[in-house]
């Protein structure tokens, strides 16, 4: 099942220099590939945009500033169940309940700082695809 997915690295990613860790990660996998890519410092506008269904959680302010603080890896990953396997890869949001091996449990301490976002389904995956590379389909 070949399919697409939105990936960012997040402000804390760029800034400690695991760039290339991560997508290293992601260039390993069999078969997926980066279909587009782009270092890019993101505005209030896309960030609404793309965390639309967060609105008004306690989360949403802290989570705005914060992808706003420098800039971010926007991709497009391509491949086999790479949904999926990109959130595996990246393990649950709160890196201390990550396992090791994974993204966030190799690397994060903080939820806010949680280095990488992966959509979490088709849906939000073509949705998120159209904010950050509109026109690639
Ligand atoms: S939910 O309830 O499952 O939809 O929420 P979740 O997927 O865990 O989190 C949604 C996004 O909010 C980020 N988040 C936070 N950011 C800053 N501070 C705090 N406390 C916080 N809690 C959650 C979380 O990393 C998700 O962002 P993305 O970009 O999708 O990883």
């Amino acid at each position: 099942m070949t399919q697409r997915t939105l990936v960012l690295l997040k402000p804390d990613a760029v800034r400690r220099g695991l760039i290339g860790e991560i997508i290293g990660r992601i260039e390993r996998k069999a078969d997926w590939r980066i279909a587009a890519l782009e270092l890019r410092s993101l505005d209030r506008g896309i960030l609404e945009q793309h965390y639309a269904e967060h609105v008004g959680r306690p989360f949403y302010e802290p989570l705005v500033e914060f992808m706003s603080s420098g800039p971010v890896v926007a991709m497009i990953v391509e491949g086999e169940r790479v949904i999926e396997g990109v959130r595996q890869l990246a393990g649950p949001t709160d890196p201390i309940a990550a396992a090791p091996g994974s993204v966030r449990g190799d690397f994060g301490v903080i939820v806010r700082e949680n280095l990488i976002h992966a959509s979490d389904s088709e849906e939000s995956a073509e949705r998120e695809v159209k904010i950050f590379f509109p026109g690639r389909d």
